[in-house]
């Protein structure tokens, strides 16, 4: 009877020791960093740069604008809150991903937007009629037959910095910014050529 009483009061202690760090550990798990290639490292578009992207792209109300490496949902959020544009975000860093979310609740912009911890390389962009890039040139080079093949005819690509190989850009933008630092972005009109 002793050692009954025993065995229960043993299971107990241990189902107690196994359970309870799990619930007090946090109420949702921490989302992981996909297993992916990593594209660039995090730097942000300066927002007097960001606003120029969307106008070289002629982002309006119709427009679905989908950042590749989206960091803080600057992009996207910026479309929506300036033209009332849907977007779409992706990055790898979940700390990113949060950000881009609080981001956009402060600029109450959730309804227009959604930020997703996935990989830019196989995130289906057949959606989007806009796509933004601040990316190494590597990395624009590996999405290219990519965006290529998935991008309706007519939809533009802007490039920050870093162009798409020998893919001659519709247009060109070279300014100084507010800090003094020269900024290149590159305009590219899909027409239904896969490039690769
Ligand atoms: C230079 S930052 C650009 C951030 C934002 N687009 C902007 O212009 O402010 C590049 C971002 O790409 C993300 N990144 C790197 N590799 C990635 C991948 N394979 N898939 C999705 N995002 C990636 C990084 O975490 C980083 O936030």
């Amino acid at each position: 009877m002793l050692t009954t009483m025993f065995r229960i009061a043993l299971q107990l202690s241990l189902a107690l020791f196994l359970v309870v760090p799990t619930i007090t550990a946090g109420q949702a798990p921490a989302a992981k960093r996909p297993d992916a290639p990593q594209l660039a490292p995090y730097v942000p578009t300066p927002q007097e740069v960001v606003e120029r992207m969307l106008t070289l792209a002629g982002v309006s109300k119709s427009d679905v604008v989908f950042d590749l490496g989206c960091g803080d949902g600057r992009i996207p959020i910026t479309a929506a809150k300036k033209y009332g544009a849907r977007g779409v975000g992706v990055d790898i860093d979940p700390q990113r991903i949060a950000e881009a979310n609080a981001n956009a609740k402060a600029a109450g912009v959730e309804h227009l937007v959604t930020f997703k911890l996935q990989d830019a390389m196989t995130t289906d962009v057949s959606g989007a009629s806009v796509v933004t890039l601040y990316l190494l040139s590597a990395s624009n080079l590996k999405l290219r037959p990519i965006l290529t093949r998935q991008l309706k005819p007519d939809s533009r690509i802007v490039a920050h910095s870093f162009g798409m190989g020998d893919w001659t850009p519709e247009k060109a933008d070279s300014f100084t910014d507010a800090e003094g630092r020269a900024r290149m972005l590159f305009l590219y009109r899909a027409d239904g050529q896969v490039r690769q």
